[in-house]
């Protein structure tokens, strides 16, 4: 994989990147939001022990084809072996590797995945330092985290990081508890000043213009959309509401690459969501087979798909498992990163 996101980072311009979430971000939807702007896209988490342990957890999580580029694989992991080993068996196949330190659920925080990585800095760190020794530039290392109550324990933490090697950060500038409540920008705004590293800013991107407004306001490199992505995919090319186009674009990637109703299907919901009207809506929600959806958007909007001879064939993955014994690097300790963790920006002037 040629491209270097850290090259398109540093460039001085919004850099427009499609969220990691789960059932959604897959080689489909990727597909479509890449012909609508999108920058950079993520996959959905994937749990790097099944990736590395099953040969079936690896086709049902991860599909790819050429045009599938930039890509970032998106782990959940808790150990040094699984991620590296997951990481390793990936790279040939994307751009990078994003550790999920955000996801607040209940299951993952009670198996140590997620937002619970927030409260081992010195975890994280192992697992950013180990990848990052393993596999070169220009492959990225990256981590999505959510805000701590504590801002100081935010910094403190991306600061450890950076000093680990971390390519950028992704940050979505709520707490694990918070849900709908805007975000915190003062906060974000604090993380930007305490760190060089490039970040993602991510949080209520829900059209063109509060993407531009978080990227000047945050002073961050890029910005994420999940939600607002996925009820338009268009979003990021300026289209207030999903265009027909986009419907269009999704028929035919979706008769071009095989995809399961259920995905097919929910995109559609969340696509429609803002254009149909309440009543159509609801009986369209409520189809349960490809052929009654494409019966439906035929009446209703004279659509229906066509084959894309310009898509791409799915790329023949040949992952090698790798040798479970590493060696690891030695982790410095902090004083040898010479981790100064607040710094001074609390300093009085
Ligand atoms: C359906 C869905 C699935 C998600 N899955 C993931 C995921 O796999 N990994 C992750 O880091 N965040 C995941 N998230 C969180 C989003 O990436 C994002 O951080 C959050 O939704 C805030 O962004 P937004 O305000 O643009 O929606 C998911 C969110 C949604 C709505």
């Amino acid at each position: 994989m040629s491209i270097d996101i850290l090259e398109m980072l540093k460039e001085p311009r919004l850099v427009k990147v499609c969220a990691p979430m789960v059932r959604y971000s897959k080689l489909q939807f990727r597909t479509l939001v890449r012909q609508y702007d999108c920058d950079i896209c993520f996959t959905p988490m994937i749990l790097a022990d099944s990736f590395v342990q099953s040969a079936k957890a690896r086709d049902n999580e991860f599909s790819s084809n050429e045009g599938d580029e930039p890509l970032i694989v998106q782990f959940a992991a808790k150990n040094v072996h699984d991620f590296l080993n997951a990481a390793e068996m990936v790279a040939p196949y994307c751009n990078g590797v994003d550790l999920n330190c955000g996801c607040p659920q209940r299951w993952a925080l009670k198996e140590g995945y997620g937002a619970d990585l927030l409260k081992k800095p010195d975890l994280v760190k192992d697992l950013i330092y180990q990848v990052r020794n393993r596999i070169s530039n220009p492959f990225t290392v990256s981590v999505k985290i959510r805000l701590l109550k504590d801002i100081y324990k935010t910094i403190e933490f991306c600061r450890i990081l950076e000093k680990a090697g971390v390519s950028f950060l992704t940050v979505h500038a709520r707490t694990p508890d918070m849900r709908n409540e805007p975000i915190d920008l003062d906060s974000l705004k604090l993380v930007r000043d305490s760190v060089k590293l490039p970040l993602i800013a991510n949080g209520d991107v829900k059209n063109l213009e509060s993407a531009e407004k978080l990227y000047r306001e945050s002073n961050c490199e890029g910005v994420m959309s999940a939600k607002g992505i996925l009820t338009n995919p268009g979003l990021f090319s300026g289209h207030s509401v999903t265009p027909l186009n986009c419907v269009q674009d999704w028929l035919d990637i979706t008769s071009t690459i095989p995809t399961q109703f259920i995905c097919f299907h929910h995109h559609l919901v969340f696509m429609l969501e803002k254009i149909l009207p309440k009543k159509s809506r609801m009986f369209f929600n409520n189809l349960q087979n490809k052929t009654t959806v494409l019966e439906f958007l035929k009446d209703t909007y004279g659509i229906k798909p066509n084959i894309n001879p310009k898509l791409l064939e799915l790329t023949k993955c040949i992952f090698n498992i790798p040798n479970t014994k590493y060696n690891m690097c030695t982790v410095k300790d902090d004083d040898d990163l010479n981790i100064n963790f607040l710094g001074n920006i609390f300093a009085e002037s």
